[in-house]
């Protein structure tokens, strides 16, 4: 645990950027990283570009993949995660714009969109640090409560507790807030190399007491990472009041 939300995020940075500098990339085996949205890695991403500006980091040789997108919110929305991801990151840093992944949360034929996900993944060798955040419900990626804990990458419906959560990106209005989502599965989460989980707020210490203390169920998605060999929260004080 550290005290605030902006050291959860410096954390992670830092952690973040050493993975990527002990890295030795090749052009089959580039650094594949997953990435999250919401509040909790905001602060993450504004000091990685500070780290990237002070030349301390390239994601030249970096590959992303984002864990979820909505589903019928056009890829312009503002609230769209392809959105939030080139405004808050992808546009401040040297990334190969071929090198990002984000789920396309229009696509005609959402099975084949998400198989090919799992298979774009698989043809790099596979997630080398998953980076995630967790709903107050415990979930993490789109893995709402009752998903299978070996679920891959498909559509989910929101809860509405969820999209009450998320109503505060929409003008607080509930039913502005798309109904699905397209999410990587809690096995494609597991199938990293390593799970770098940020958790920050009071609203988060229940999800985090599930999270260390609680048994591995399916009805808090996030107690599936007790079983990752690699998996590292890390987290500010008010999160850990249940603890
Ligand atoms: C959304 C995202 C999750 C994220 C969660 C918490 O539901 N799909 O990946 O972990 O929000 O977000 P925040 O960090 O804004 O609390």
């Amino acid at each position: 645990p550290v005290t605030s939300a902006q050291q959860v995020g410096a954390w992670a940075a830092n952690y973040i950027v050493a993975q990527i500098n002990a890295f030795k990339p090749t052009a089959k085996r580039p650094f594949v990283l997953g990435l999250p949205t919401g509040s909790s890695p905001l602060m993450m991403y504004g000091q990685l570009i500070k780290l990237h500006k002070a030349g301390k980091v390239s994601f030249k040789h970096v590959v992303t993949f984002n864990m979820d997108e909505y589903v019928g919110l056009p890829k312009d929305h503002p609230e769209s995660y392809h959105s939030f991801m080139y405004n808050n990151f992808f546009n401040h840093i040297d990334i190969n714009k071929k090198n990002i992944h984000i789920l396309d949360g229009n696509a005609k034929d959402i099975d084949e969109e998400c198989k090919k996900y799992e298979e774009k993944m698989l043809s790099y060798g596979g997630v080398k640090l998953f980076v995630g955040g967790v709903g107050q419900d415990g979930h993490i990626a789109f893995n709402e409560p009752g998903s299978s804990l070996a679920s891959r990458t498909r559509i989910k419906t929101l809860t509405m507790d969820t999209r009450i959560a998320n109503s505060r990106f929409f003008n607080n209005d509930v039913n502005k807030v798309p109904k699905y989502a397209l999410t990587v599965g809690v096995g494609t989460l597991m199938d990293a190399e390593e799970v770098l989980l940020l958790v920050s707020g009071h609203n988060k210490a229940l999800a985090l007491q599930m999270a260390v203390e609680g048994s591995v169920n399916h009805l808090w998605t996030v107690t599936a990472l007790q079983q990752h060999r690699k998996s590292i929260i890390v987290c500010d004080e008010p999160s850990t009041s249940e603890l």
